[in-house]
C-alpha cells in the first residue's frame, strides 16, 4: 500500500489531487486540515477513499508525525492564510524539513512562477514570489548536495517542483463574467480583466492533477526536476470569443484598470494587481513554458476551449 499525504487537499487544487491519487490502485491518501470539521473538509471525506488528518503547516511536530511512513507528499501551501511571503517561505521550509527527516520518498513542491526575478526585480507578486523563494531554496539544497558530492542527496533524490499557472476555474470565482448589454448593443457578458493586449497564462485543475500524478508516476524523468506546465495562454479579446464560440453567449471583453483591481480588494487587490502586471510584462506561456513538450507528454491537457467543452460551463458563478 502506497501512503500519499496532500498538504492543502482541503482547497482547489489539492482536493483534485487527492481525489486523481486515490484513483491510482493500492493507494492510501491522506489530506492535512487544521479543522476536520469544516465544509471542505467533509466535502474531500465524502470521497470515502480519502483520509483526513488534523494537522498544521506551522506545527514541525505535527507535520513529522503526519507524514512519518508517507512514501508521496504533494504540498500546495496557501499564499491568502497569512498574506504574508515569509510565513509562506517558512510553512514550505517546515514541510520540506519534515518529509526530510522522516524520509519521505517523494516530495512534490506546487511552485509558481518567479515573477521578481523574471522582470528584474520590477515587478515583485508576493504570492508568487513566496513558492519560488521555495523553490530557490530546494536549488540550493541540491547544491549543497552536489558540491558535497552526495548523489543520494534527499534533495536531488526526493524531491521534485511543478509550477502551474492561475485555473480557468477562476472565471467561475472572482473572474466570474458580467451579465448586462455589451458595447455593441446585444445582451450577453462581459469578461473584465485586467490583461491589456497581453495574454493569461491558464490550465485547468483536473491537469493541474494529472501532472501532479505524472511527476509522482514518473520519477524516474521529474525527481529533482521542475516541471513548468500551463494549459491554454489566451488574450482578453480570444477569451471571450472563444467563449462566445463554444456557449452562443454574446460576450465581450473590457481591460480593468490595474488600479481598479487594487481598490475592489483591500488588503490584498495590489498582489493580485502586481500578478496581472507581470503577465502583461512577461509572457510566461510563451518564455516560461514548453507548451509543445507538454502536449506530448499529456496531448489530453485542455485549451480553455477544451475546458469550456468538458466542463459546460456558461458563465455562471459556481455555487
Ligand atoms: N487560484 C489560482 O488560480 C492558483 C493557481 C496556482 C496556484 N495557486 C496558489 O494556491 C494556493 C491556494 O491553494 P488553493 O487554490 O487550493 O486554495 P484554497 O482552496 O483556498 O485552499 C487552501 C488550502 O490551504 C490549506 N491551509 C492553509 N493554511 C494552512 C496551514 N497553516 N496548515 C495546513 N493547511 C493550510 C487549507 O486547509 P484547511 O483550511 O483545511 O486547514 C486548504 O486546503 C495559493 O498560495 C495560490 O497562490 C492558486
Amino acid at each position: 500500500m502506497k501512503r500519499v499525504l496532500i498538504i492543502g487537499g482541503t482547497g482547489a487544487m489539492g482536493a483534485r489531487v487527492a481525489r486523481r491519487l486515490a484513483d491510482r490502485p493500492g493507494t492510501e491518501v491522506s489530506v492535512l486540515t487544521r479543522d476536520p470539521g469544516s465544509e471542505r473538509a467533509t466535502a474531500v471525506q465524502s470521497d470515502k477513499r480519502v483520509r483526513l488528518l488534523r494537522g498544521d503547516l506551522n506545527d514541525p511536530a505535527g507535520l513529522r508525525a503526519a507524514m512519518s511512513g508517507v512514501d508521496e507528499v504533494f504540498c500546495n501551501t496557501d499564499f491568502f492564510s497569512t498574506l504574508s511571503p515569509a510565513s509562506e517561505y517558512e510553512q514550505g521550509l517546515q514541510a520540506l524539513n519534515a518529509a526530510q527527516k522522516v524520509g519521505v520518498g517523494k516530495f512534490v513542491w506546487s511552485s509558481l512562477d518567479n515573477a521578481a526575478t523574471l522582470t528584474d526585480g520590477r515587478i515583485p507578486v508576493p504570492h508568487y514570489d513566496a513558492k519560488a523563494a521555495v523553490e530557490a531554496h530546494i536549488g540550493l539544497r541540491r547544491s549543497e548536495e552536489m558540491m558535497r558530492q552526495e548523489i543520494d542527496g534527499w534533495y536531488t533524490r526526493n524531491v521534485a517542483v511543478l509550477v502551474t499557472a492561475p485555473y480557468y476555474e477562476n472565471f467561475q470565482a472572482g473572474l466570474a463574467p458580467t451579465a448586462g448589454e455589451l458595447p455593441d448593443g446585444r445582451d450577453g457578458v462581459t469578461f473584465n480583466i485586467p490583461l491589456g493586449s497581453s495574454s493569461y497564462p491558464l490550465v485547468a485543475l483536473d491537469d493541474i492533477a494529472w501532472f501532479g500524478e505524472h511527476v509522482l508516476e514518473r520519477w524516474d524523468r521529474w525527481a529533482g526536476r521542475t516541471l513548468r506546465i500551463v494549459g491554454d495562454s489566451p488574450t482578453g479579446l480570444e477569451i471571450a470569443a472563444t467563449f462566445e464560440r463554444v456557449t452562443g453567449i454574446a460576450s465581450a471583453y473590457e481591460d480593468l484598470p490595474l488600479q481598479a483591481l487594487q481598490d475592489m480588494v483591500p488588503g490584498v487587490g495590489h498582489d493580485l494587481a502586481a500578478m496581472f502586471a507581470f503577465f502583461q510584462d512577461f509572457d510566461v506561456a510563451g518564455r516560461a513554458r514548453d507548451v509543445h513538450a507538454l502536449r506530448e507528454i499529456y496531448p489530453d491537457l485542455m485549451t480553455f476551449e477544451g475546458w469550456l467543452l468538458a466542463t459546460g460551463w456558461t458563465g455562471a458563478a459556481a455555487t
